[in-house]
């Protein structure tokens, strides 16, 4: 039997952080053995958070190579750029069609970010179509997000549903939504979801020492205020980290320890910030590599996009045909 199909994007922010890494590209390496993967870069998602031109090239490549970097295979999977396969933003247009703005206007992160500026641009407002399109293109099966994108996800399995009733076709299946178990991964800050512009994380190619520079400012039990006070493991964000990246014998020490003020909360940091330069060491040692081989990430990107073209084309012709936009063939 064929393998189900994963779609999966990602925003062109540069160098992947470890939120991107436990929240979405751990689970994402994992997957390319059991799934046909295809993995994108979303520039054109990008836009309407106003992503700078002069930089943006620049974030492209980075993230590319911090796919690479962290397992994603270019022989198992199909990683490209969106833009790069103008199909995307040619479907999105299509599925204006069927979209109800309502639906648009309901959506959490369009609320959001809405309140963010005095006219809103209608990118923000559309840009989940732009997601379905996305995803419905290559007709995946499922789509790993984290929970914040449940509901663009629904609102694609909508989208799929209303447009093959309106074109009479089974042409889309309803992407099913795959969440990850790693939940929201809350920032070194404690008080955010980790991002990089709220600078609450560390990049996953930074050396041990920059590494150590951010976990030391991390946040933990706010009730823990002299070494001598003993700490709530379950209230604190290191100790949350620590789920991740410590083998459990150590974690129960560490939770027995914290609770007696037998460890202090330096010496904790301490120990996450070496497991996390362990666990990452690896992914620096690949990121050098396509660092000084740029030339390899382009193929890599140019491949990868032939690829999703490939298919992107046929599910185009079908819709277009469906949609009676291909006049020509038609009146034949
Ligand atoms: N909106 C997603 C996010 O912010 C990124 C994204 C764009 C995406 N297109 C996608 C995720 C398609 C999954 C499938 O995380």
């Amino acid at each position: 039997m064929a393998r189900k199909r994963v779609f999966s994007g990602m925003q062109p922010s540069g160098e992947a952080h470890l939120g991107n890494y436990l929240g979405a590209l751990k689970r994402w390496v994992e997957m390319q053995d059991e799934y046909e993967c295809i993995f994108c870069i979303v520039d054109d998602h990008a836009i309407t958070s106003g992503s700078d031109p002069a930089e943006l090239p620049r974030n492209i490549l980075d993230l590319a190579v911090s796919f690479l970097a962290v397992g994603l295979d270019p022989e198992k999977s199909t990683i490209f750029v969106q833009s790069d396969v103008p199909e995307h933003t040619e479907l999105a247009w299509l599925f204006n069609a069927v979209t109800p703005v309502g639906d648009l206007e309901r959506m959490t992160q369009y609320k959001d970010k809405a309140q963010r500026f005095e006219s809103v641009p209608a990118g923000i407002l559309n840009y989940p179509i732009l997601q379905a399109a996305d995803i419905l293109l290559y007709r995946a099966d499922a789509v790993p997000v984290g929970e914040d994108q449940r509901q663009h996800l629904e609102l694609t399995r909508e989208i799929a549903r209303k447009w093959n009733a309106a074109y009479g076709a089974d042409l889309f299946p309803e992407p099913e939504a795959i969440i990850g178990r790693a939940g929201r991964i809350m920032g070194l800050d404690g008080e955010a979801k980790m991002s990089k512009s709220l600078g609450n994380t560390v990049g996953i190619l930074a050396k041990p020492d920059e590494i150590w520079a951010r976990v030391r400012t991390a946040v933990t039990d706010p009730q823990r205020v002299r070494r001598s006070d003993p700490g709530r493991p379950e209230v604190c964000n290191v100790f949350a980290l620590h789920q991740h990246f410590t083998p459990p014998s150590v974690i129960a020490e560490i939770d027995e320890q914290c609770r007696t003020a037998a460890i202090g909360c330096v010496d904790c940091k301490k120990i996450l910030a070496e497991n996390i330069a362990g666990a990452f060491a690896p992914m620096r040692e690949r990121a050098a590599h396509y660092r000084s081989h740029p030339d390899e990430v382009r193929a890599i990107l140019d491949d990868g996009a032939a690829r999703a073209r490939a298919i992107a084309g046929e599910t185009m012709r079908e819709v277009r045909m469906r949609m009676g936009l291909e006049w020509r063939v038609a009146l034949d």
